[in-house]
């Protein structure tokens, strides 16, 4: 099969979606690669490192769509993007189609098939391709909760870990799956008082035993809204698969915080979990309401190329050969994970929980195969 793979173009995003290392992969297996110039610089891989484990490189993005079949990318199409798909295209990639209507209305008018990372589901509802950059952002989501805090960037000035004889700080995180986890370590591993809060009971006892040092909390509007009252940062971690993240922290709860408090909506690319949260770039990564300073990062993994595009390509190669090799209508007979991701195909919203959130007729993939 002819793959393509543009450079990622979403504002300060430096990742590729595709190793050196896949490349070899893809070749071995009898495909062909176009990789546009430049597109792995940023993730620390030359030209010259692609063209010699075979793959062609190609001068524009223009090129790259029109010479493949299945375009890999990192983030979802950008609107400069949106006129290179057409019908021949398969696009595999992080869509996050519940949080921009615009976007999703493109890829139904441009008749490709279109399969998205993040919906891949595995039978024990775990979410292969969107664990790796969840890891990554969770970690993160408390690096930058942490600089956002201090008062030369606008926060209330107040260290994580406290200091001998005065207490830390308190971090409250809202879900407690991949973004959650990884959130709680890296605060605990700055010395900070963390609350973790979920509606799944079982999650919650995980977290107990993995991580004791860590208050669980039940989580309802009621809950919330007390506990946000002596929080200094929030992590917004929710997950509905597919679906636009529910309003958990609403602006009248803003109110009852301290001044300078810090609020990371990770949840931003699903839509947000807090009701003043909205997607920033990082560029300006942060705005403020009610006192409370804002951070709505919708691909902060693309900070950390070096570690994010060896961490995706890990995750998505196998899925990339099954749909290379057999081409993505007979993969996905075969995997029903696999199966899970499809959102479009040619002018079909066939991803129910998607039409329902955004009001498109829904048509269902078995009609289609
Ligand atoms: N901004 C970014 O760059 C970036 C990067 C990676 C992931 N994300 C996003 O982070 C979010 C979390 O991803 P994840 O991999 O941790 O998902 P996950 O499925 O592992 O965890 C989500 C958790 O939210 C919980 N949840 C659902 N409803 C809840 C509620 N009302 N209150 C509390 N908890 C609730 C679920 O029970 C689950 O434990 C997703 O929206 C994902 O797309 C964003």
């Amino acid at each position: 099969m002819k793959i393509g793979i543009p450079k990622e173009i979403k504002n300060h995003e430096y990742r590729v979606a595709i190793t050196p290392a896949g490349v070899v992969e893809l070749i071995r297996h009898g495909h062909q690669v176009f990789i546009e110039t430049q597109a792995g610089l940023a993730s620390g891989y030359s030209d010259e490192e692609y063209q010699k484990v075979g793959a062609t490189l190609l001068a524009t993005a223009s090129l790259v769509f029109e010479s493949s079949e299945l375009i890999l990318k990192v983030k979802e199409p950008q609107e400069e993007e949106y006129k290179y798909l057409t019908s021949q295209h398969t696009l595999f990639t992080y869509l996050h189609l519940a949080s921009s209507l615009d976007l999703t209305k493109a890829l139904i008018n441009s008749q490709a098939t279109c399969i998205a990372y993040e919906t891949v589901q595995e039978d024990d509802n775990s979410l292969p391709l969107l664990v790796p950059m969840s890891q990554v952002a969770g970690r993160i989501a408390i690096q930058e909760g942490a600089r956002f805090l201090l008062k030369p960037n606008g926060g209330k000035g107040i260290l994580m870990g406290g200091v001998t004889g005065v207490l830390p700080a308190r971090v409250m995180i809202i879900g407690s799956g991949i973004v959650g986890i990884e959130a709680a370590k890296m605060a605990l591993g700055l010395g900070a008082k963390v609350t973790i809060l979920d509606v799944n009971l079982n999650r919650l006892r995980e977290v107990e035993e993995i991580l004791p040092t860590v208050n669980t909390l039940y989580s309802t509007q009621l809950n919330i809204a007390k506990e946000i009252v002596d929080t200094d940062l929030v992590i917004g971690a929710v997950l509905i698969t597919g679906g636009k993240a529910p309003k958990l922290v609403t602006r009248d709860m803003l109110k009852t915080m301290e001044k300078g408090s810090v609020i990371v909506d990770v949840a931003v690319d699903q839509g947000g979990c807090i009701e003043t949260c909205k997607p920033t770039t990082h560029e300006n990564p942060v705005y403020e309401v009610e006192g409370i300073i804002h951070y709505g990062v919708a691909n902060i993994p693309g900070a950390v190329p070096f570690t994010s595009t060896q961490a995706l390509t890990n995750a998505t190669l196998p899925y990339v050969l099954q749909i290379a090799n057999k081409g993505w209508t007979q993969a996905i007979q075969d995997n029903k994970a696999l199966e899970k991701g499809v959102s479009i195909v040619h002018g079909n919203l066939v991803y129910e929980k998607l039409s329902e959130d955004l009001n498109l007729p829904y048509t269902s993939l078995d009609k289609l195969l």
